[in-house]
């Protein structure tokens, strides 16, 4: 970290900007660092990735609760985590990458096994972003050109995160040239405990959903809403994350764990509880809400303790777990889906908040 300088001052809270390295075609990438009442966010332009969120534990000790690296290199380096960045243009997957829009067939680059993941080869996850600082937070845009990774139309996104008493919040909105498909989210993985401090295994998740989408085993949804009742997919009374995880559930085997969508209750577009996560270690509790219609649960079953970088940081299998609040993977295979089709002269909105409280013993 070189300069540091403070670029924005509200009530509350600051907003400092500082170097956090350069990419191998020499663009310089900033990290800013958000702090309000109980929370101190950083959010980088690499990805418009958080790369760290520090909050009090039970006894008032402040750690950081999300995976990443110390240092740029471990990002460039690692391709499979993705995190803590705004995956896209269409997070989650497409099945064989391709989707027909207006009568005319689409390709996205395959990337995970047949499938189009997180946008593509070069998904918004691996774009340097600009960075402005605002009141309370920072503003990351990406123009993502007509034909960026098989997509039709020029895609403007703004994306703010804002903090406010202990809470850190994300602000989508895009617009496009052209009828396309988008589908925003962010990929922090959480560990409530603190990065390193062991798996997520003994959190308790509430998770209030009644159906949830199976999958196949390329881990595309089969269409189907299916119940969660009596399966360990039901989460609506707060369960240990890892009490069900290795029962024989052949959805469980497939994923190798929880990586799945769960439909949301409410309407799309209103603010609902997308999960709340509490752990008993650290007393943190993670309340996250949403206006998108799901949310992906996935328990870093890909996590291999793989290290990256400089600093040489693993993360071990079930190191952290991701709540990304999205519409339903592959949506523009599924009619039936909640669209995420986005045609000039409209503009696509959506917001989560990650909510970050103690409990007592
Ligand atoms: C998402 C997917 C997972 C995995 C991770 C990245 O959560 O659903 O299957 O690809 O991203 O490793």
């Amino acid at each position: 970290m070189l300069l540091s300088m403070t670029t924005a001052m509200a009530a509350h809270g600051s907003v400092t900007k500082t170097t956090f390295g350069t990419t191998p075609d020499g663009t310089a990438v900033d990290l800013y660092t958000l702090k309000s009442e109980g929370i101190e966010a950083s959010v980088m332009t690499y990805g418009a990735r958080v790369v760290s969120i520090k909050t009090a534990d039970r006894d008032g000790k402040m750690s950081n609760v999300v995976l990443g690296y110390s240092a740029l290199d471990g990002y460039l380096a690692d391709k499979s985590t993705y995190f803590g960045a705004i995956v896209g243009r269409y997070g989650n997957r497409i099945a064989f990458g391709k989707f027909s829009l207006d009568g005319k067939q689409y390709q996205i680059p395959t990337n995970d096994h047949a499938n189009s993941l997180h946008g593509g080869t070069v998904g918004f996850d691996r774009m340097v972003w600009q960075g402005r600082a605002i009141a309370d937070g920072v503003e990351m845009t990406l123009v993502s050109k007509d034909g960026d990774q098989g997509f039709p139309g020029t895609l403007t996104v703004h994306v703010r995160y804002t903090v406010h008493h202990g809470a850190l919040r994300i602000d989508y909105v895009s617009s496009t040239d052209k009828d396309t498909v988008v589908n925003l989210t962010n990929h922090s993985y959480f560990n409530l405990a603190g990065d390193g401090q062991g798996t997520i295994l003994h959190d308790e998740l509430m998770l209030p959903a009644d159906q949830y989408t199976p999958v196949d085993s390329g881990l595309i949804p089969t269409g189907v809403l299916a119940p969660v009742e009596g399966t360990p997919f039901d989460f609506r009374k707060a369960t240990v994350i890892g009490a069900r995880i290795d029962e024989p559930n052949e959805q469980l085997k497939l994923a190798g764990g929880y990586d799945h969508n769960w439909v949301l209750r409410g309407k799309n577009g209103e603010v609902k509880t997308a999960a709340r996560v509490y752990d008993p270690l650290s007393g943190r509790v993670l309340t996250v809400t949403t206006t998108e219609p799901g949310v992906q649960f996935y328990t870093g079953n890909f996590l291999t303790g793989a290290k990256y970088g400089t600093a040489q940081e693993g993360h071990e299998k079930h190191a952290g777990f991701c709540l990304e609040t999205q519409h339903f993977p592959d949506s523009p295979n599924h009619p039936a889906f909640p669209t995420t089709e986005l045609k000039p002269g409209e503009t696509r909105h959506s917001t989560t908040t990650f909510t970050f409280s103690t409990q007592a013993k």
